[in-house]
């Protein structure tokens, strides 16, 4: 995808928090951009599951519009999570939280949600859907672009994406963010 060159400064730090860490498991900067995109449409609390080392936390910070606007992310791994706190340290928007994505379950609804912590199982729509506020948005990332239905993942429905692309509680897309990643963006009527 045509992308300019030059990466937002707190984009850097995250890949500079990453390079030490010796962390790779980051989402990719075509996701990034996006992600900075639909921040810049949002207010209030968004959320993200698995900050890793906080580039997804990152691309996301680098789309806010003002102070309105507030960053959780969760992530159970205390060393990448301390990792990531050292990119937002003076940062009062944005809050890591060394904790399993569930503590999050208390603090929204959330006007967008980075859905990114590689376990599938936890993040179907009826786990998800009250979490959201009206007009909040999902995102589900790293998904192999598909073109036929139901979409498969190697042999296998990809029952997980079926679901989301399918829930009358949301209006849904699946979008290729490049020839061999796609996301879903899913927005909660
Ligand atoms: C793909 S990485 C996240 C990458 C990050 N979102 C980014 O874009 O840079 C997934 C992370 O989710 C974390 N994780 C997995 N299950 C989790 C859970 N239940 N609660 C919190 N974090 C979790 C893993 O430790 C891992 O660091």
């Amino acid at each position: 995808m045509s992308a300019p060159p030059d990466l937002p400064d707190v984009v850097l730090r995250a890949f500079d928090v990453c390079r030490r860490a010796g962390y790779v498991s980051f989402c990719r900067n075509e996701t990034g951009r996006l992600l900075a995109t639909l921040a810049a449409t949002r207010n209030g609390v968004m959320a993200e599951f698995g900050t890793g080392c906080g580039v997804g936390t990152a691309w996301l910070r680098s789309g806010v519009r003002d102070d309105e606007a507030r960053i959780l992310t969760a992530e159970r791994d205390p060393k990448l999570a301390r990792a990531a706190t050292e990119i937002f340290t003076e940062d009062p928007l944005v809050d890591v939280l060394t904790a399993d994505w569930s503590t999050l379950r208390d603090k929204g609804p959330y006007s967008l949600l980075f859905l990114d912590s590689e376990q599938p199982s936890e993040v179907g729509v009826d786990a998800i859907a009250d979490l959201v506020e009206t007009g909040g948005i999902v995102v589900l990332d790293d998904f192999w672009p598909c073109e036929q239905w139901p979409p498969l993942d190697g042999n296998r429905v990809d029952t997980l994406r079926e679901q989301w692309l399918t829930d009358e509680r949301f209006t849904a897309v699946e979008v290729m963010v490049a020839s061999d990643s796609s996301v879903v963006l899913a927005t909660r009527r």
